[in-house]
């Protein structure tokens, strides 16, 4: 990336499940607006992936199609870097610095870690309990100033915050402090099934979630399936109709039309109705999206990848020489 005076934008989506239509509208389609007004980085983040047991066949698949996931959705490998994670060898080094900078007592507040443990705590692998200074390793490397990231994630990048600010004070000013990027109003896309849980590839089963590589046809029954609310009439009401606005908002967002219009054309038509449209939509915009996915080949996204590589690591390379040079660690080199 040529130094272009914009600010840097850092994000990664793990290889690690079948991104759904939760992670398109939430973070993907987003992200490509971005590439607009920032220097973006997007990462396939596959040393956080391997923090629960992973098939190395399948951890390698992903790898490549969340490459072509980018792709699909409109990131542009000539303005935006993309790089897989472990090709980039400092994320890890620097990692293990900020391990010496973190405190027990911070990664015992993060919840996402209890959530993912629960009652398995002694058994979980200690990369998932230290996954946060591996994220924040990514972060702080590019001397990122914005993080666009789901709800789930900003404790995660309150502590890189921490991290590097206490890292800065006890040797010298090394990292950007980075700011969050929460995500627009209304990208929140919650499980088919049950409205009160975010879609999610984990979380639930296949009929919450609507996954970028379903067929049009499954998506059309897991649409025509979803709960809807009581009543009949098509309104936005979060608190009153969460399902309904939820559905809503998928059927904004892909048919790039504001949710009053959708009122207005649905005054007086029932839910099934509406149902049947939006199934419309959403088969539309998936065969669109399966075009353009099936569009790359591996060897394509191979090469892509080393690309971003080659990107990526000087940046990389400068920070760390700086966070060892503060740490008293090859200064005289
Ligand atoms: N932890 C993020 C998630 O699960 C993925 C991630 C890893 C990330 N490193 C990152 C996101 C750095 C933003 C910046 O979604």
């Amino acid at each position: 990336m040529v130094n272009t005076g914009k600010k840097t934008i850092f994000s990664g989506v793990k290889p690690s499940g079948d991104l759904h239509l939760g992670n398109y509208l939430g973070a993907l389609s987003q992200w490509v607006e971005l590439q607009d007004q920032y220097d973006c980085i997007f990462c396939v983040v596959d040393y956080h992936a391997i923090t629960v047991k992973q098939d190395p066949a399948d951890l390698n698949r992903r790898t490549l199609e969340i490459v072509k996931h980018y792709l699909a959705s409109g990131i542009n490998p000539e303005r935006s870097i993309i790089f897989q994670q472990s090709d980039v060898t400092e994320h890890t080094e620097l990692a293990w610095i900020l391990n010496c900078v973190a405190r027990m007592s911070d990664l015992n507040k993060m919840t996402q870690f209890k959530d993912k443990a629960g009652e398995n705590q002694e058994n979980v692998s200690v990369g998932l309990f230290d996954y946060p200074a591996l994220m924040a390793s990514d972060i702080l490397l590019y001397q990122t100033d914005a993080v666009p990231v789901g709800d789930d994630q900003v404790q995660h990048v309150e502590l890189t915050r921490t991290l590097a600010r206490r890292f800065n004070q006890q040797f010298s000013e090394v990292f950007k402090i980075p700011e969050v990027v929460i995500r627009k109003e209304g990208a929140r896309i919650m499980a088919l099934d049950d409205p009160a849980k975010k879609m999610s590839k984990s979380g639930q089963g296949a009929a919450g979630y609507i996954a970028l590589a379903d067929t049009p046809e499954e998506a059309e029954k897991k649409i025509m399936r979803a709960v809807t609310d009581s009543g009949d009439s098509v309104i936005y009401d979060k608190e009153q109709k969460p399902a309904l606005a939820n559905l809503l908002t998928i059927y904004s967002l892909l048919d790039h039309t504001p949710i009053k219009d959708l009122e207005a054309s649905y005054r007086g038509k029932g839910y099934a109705e509406f149902k049947h449209d939006l199934a419309g939509v959403v088969k539309k915009f998936l065969a669109g999206y399966h075009l353009k996915f099936n569009c790359f080949r591996d060897e394509d996204v191979k090469e892509i990848l080393k690309q971003g590589m080659a990107k990526a690591q000087p940046l990389a390379r400068e920070t760390i020489a700086k966070a060892k040079r503060a740490i008293g660690i090859n200064i005289n080199r």
